[in-house]
């Protein structure tokens, strides 16, 4: 199949596997079609630097999903280190504040300027999708809808200088009119209509993400579970190319 560019630079895999070599296998198989690997917590706080070198070796990108969250001179440190291991771009939580948010900036620029790096691309997190209305209120003490703290959240980490936000296909089309198109937003929660849910409750199409704006586009185990990868991938560039 002849990989079409535009696609593939918006295609982020989430390597969520257990072990390094399940991790390696993907990547050597996907990476032809691959924007962007992301590796969480489970991989990073288990094989952080070596997945991170063997994803550089191939000249692919990565998403640092580790969602900084702590004082902003911690965070500023940690982004700079960041930056310096090779990462693209990576995430900290809006619920951590402005100040915060623009350490993170200056630690990342800091970097890229000193080890000569692409400009870095920092999203923030806004409410965890596992946070219900209800903790909001109870647990975090706060009275706002989910739905609107998204959006005030958003619009800190805009104030604060970072590039955009992760957020579920549903917050897609608010946060886009209320931020901006510039304001990027990478949605996970994407499912072709041939895979299974899993655990995921507010889904969408990889196309309908696309056509309602999402700069990048997670795919996982519609992806990572299926017994032909290839075959699952190449199903989905041709979804969003319209063919089927
Ligand atoms: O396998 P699946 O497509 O559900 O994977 C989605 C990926 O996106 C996982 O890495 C998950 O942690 C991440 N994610 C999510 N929902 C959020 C934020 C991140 O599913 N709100």
């Amino acid at each position: 199949m002849k990989i079409n560019e535009k696609i593939k630079e918006k295609l982020v895999l989430a390597l969520d596997v257990e072990t390094f070599e399940e991790a390696q296998e993907l990547v050597d198989i996907l990476y032809p079609y691959i924007g962007t690997f992301k590796i969480g917590l489970q991989l990073f706080c288990g094989f952080g630097l070596e997945i991170i070198n063997y994803i550089k070796d191939k000249n692919a990108d990565f998403f640092l999903d580790v969602k900084l969250h702590d004082i902003p001179n911690t965070v500023k440190n940690a982004s700079y280190n960041i930056i310096k291991n090779g990462a693209n771009f990576f995430n900290v939580h809006a619920s951590g504040g402005i100040e915060m948010m623009k350490a993170a900036k200056e630690g990342a620029l800091e970097a890229s300027g000193k080890y000569n790096r692409k400009k870095p691309l920092i999203l923030a997190v806004t409410v965890l999708t596992s946070i219900s209305q209800q903790v909001l209120e109870k647990e975090l003490c706060n009275k706002k809808t989910v739905e609107d703290l998204v959006i005030e959240f958003a619009k800190n980490a805009k104030t604060a200088g970072l590039d955009g936000v992760v957020a579920s296909p549903k917050e897609l089309k608010a946060i886009k009119k209320e931020l901006g198109d510039d304001f990027i937003v990478l949605t996970p929660g994407i499912r072709p209509l041939w895979a299974s849910k899993d655990d995921q409750k507010r889904i969408t199409t990889p196309k309908q993400a696309l056509d309602d704006g999402a700069d990048y586009i997670v795919l996982g185990r519609a992806v990572t579970k299926a017994q032909d990868k290839i075959e699952a991938i190449e199903k989905i560039y041709k979804e969003i190319e319209g063919k089927i």
